[in-house]
């Protein structure tokens, strides 16, 4: 294989929240709930809502903060969703904004000029709007001839999107290619809903992929990739161009992210290990050669499961780094987060796997190999 991660880069809102915080505004919406319903509660025919625990919520998932782009609306309990100023068509979109920041950090820790990109991959949970794609935009706004599109593939995004450019580069069809996941989560939750309130945190990350040609010997070689799906409702946001003209209009609660948490962990858990382990077997590689997993950040418990069964035994923290305490569920940029962040300590020929698995359900693998 000829691909090349040359770089990486990332972006994150200046602010963040923490459980603390995020509770007390969830539970201050829950006392006002069940204050305003109580003769119904009493009667029996509201449910009265339950309070959130910041010590449920670091043990369920391992999530301590999350950055987002708006806290004064996050925590504001009239409103429990992010504030987002309309911008004009000529201003460039939010979505853009964060990922375009990434992909200068990308290009920067390079050394690469914009012009050295042939194509734009713009991948994420979803997107700000429909055309013209955000890739194109951001293509523009940084200068970049030749091409963008934009994909999405929920939490698998970040990974499908690097197979996608891996493999245009060993087509010969691109040298380099800019891979940006842009993942503005906050504004799809339900910062009302208990069972998720937690999850999701913002980020854009960014991964520039380069032919070997060009790469100078600098980054980490792609000795395999795999994509998988199989589809289940798991995981589900019924969000899309056909709310406005449904009839009668759905609810905007159901326009959010759900999931049945319990069945995610316990069916993707056990799909992943798996594949993991057939990718292994089917590019020559041995579970004993990988130094690091750079893993999907939904659930701490989910990756310590899914590492085990990877390495076949118990595991040091830095061979698994978790993010999640800073960052939450960052979505299709979770596994690149980690990568980001934890890259450090690899001499030539060691090896590793980024590997990403959510909603779909997905599940995608990139091993790769320091040069
Ligand atoms: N605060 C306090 N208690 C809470 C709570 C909250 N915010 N949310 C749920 N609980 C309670 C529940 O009511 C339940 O109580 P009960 O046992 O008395 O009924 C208990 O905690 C366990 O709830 P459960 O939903 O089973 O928790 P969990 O251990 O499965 O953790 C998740 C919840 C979401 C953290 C976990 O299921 C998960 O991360 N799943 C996979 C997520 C994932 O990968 N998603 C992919 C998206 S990309």
């Amino acid at each position: 294989m000829s691909a090349v991660i040359r770089s990486t880069g990332l972006w994150t809102p200046d602010e963040s929240v923490s459980n603390d915080e995020l509770v007390a505004c969830f539970n201050a919406y829950v006392e006002r709930f069940n204050a305003e319903n109580a003769d119904a509660i009493a009667r029996g025919s509201i449910e009265a809502k339950n309070p959130s625990s910041s010590g449920f919520i670091e043990k369920a998932s391992g999530i301590k903060s999350r950055y987002t782009i708006d806290k004064a609306g996050v925590l504001d309990v009239e409103r429990m969703r992010p504030r987002v100023k309309p911008r004009a068509n000529d201003e460039l979109a939010l979505t853009a904004e964060a990922g375009v920041a990434a992909a200068r950090d990308a290009l920067a820790r390079a050394g690469r000029d914009p012009k050295d990109v042939d194509a734009v991959i713009c991948s994420g949970t979803s997107m700000q709007r429909t055309y013209p794609c955000m890739a194109i935009e951001m293509q523009d706004a940084l200068g970049i001839e030749g091409f963008g599109f934009d994909m999405t593939v929920a939490c698998s995004s970040g990974t499908f999107g690097m197979v996608n450019a891996i493999n245009m580069i060993d087509t010969g069809m691109a040298k380099s290619v800019l891979v940006i996941v842009p993942e503005i989560t906050t504004p799809q939750l339900n910062f009302r809903d208990r069972d998720s309130h937690f999850i999701f945190g913002d980020v854009a990350v960014a991964v520039l992929i380069e032919h070997e040609d060009v790469a100078g010997g600098e980054g980490w070689r792609v000795v395999g990739r795999n994509m998988m799906t199989k589809f289940s409702n798991n995981i589900r946001s019924n969000f899309g161009f056909l709310n406005a003209s449904e009839d009668p209009e759905p609810d905007f609660d159901d326009r959010y992210f759900v999931q049945e948490g319990r069945k995610v962990f316990k069916e993707v858990c056990p799909m992943v290990a798996e594949m993991i382990l057939n990718d292994m077997a089917s590019f020559g590689l041995k579970p004993d050669q990988m130094k690091r997993l750079w893993l999907h950040q939904a659930n701490i418990n989910m990756n310590m499961l899914v590492a085990r069964k990877v390495f076949g035994r118990e595991f040091e923290p830095d061979e698994a780094p978790v993010i999640l305490d800073e960052f939450a569920n960052t979505a299709g940029a979770g596994s690149l987060v980690a990568f980001h962040r934890h890259n450090d300590g690899f001499e030539a020929g060691e090896k590793g796997l980024i590997c990403s698995f959510g909603a779909g359900y997905s599940a995608g693998t990139v091993f790769v190999e320091k040069l």
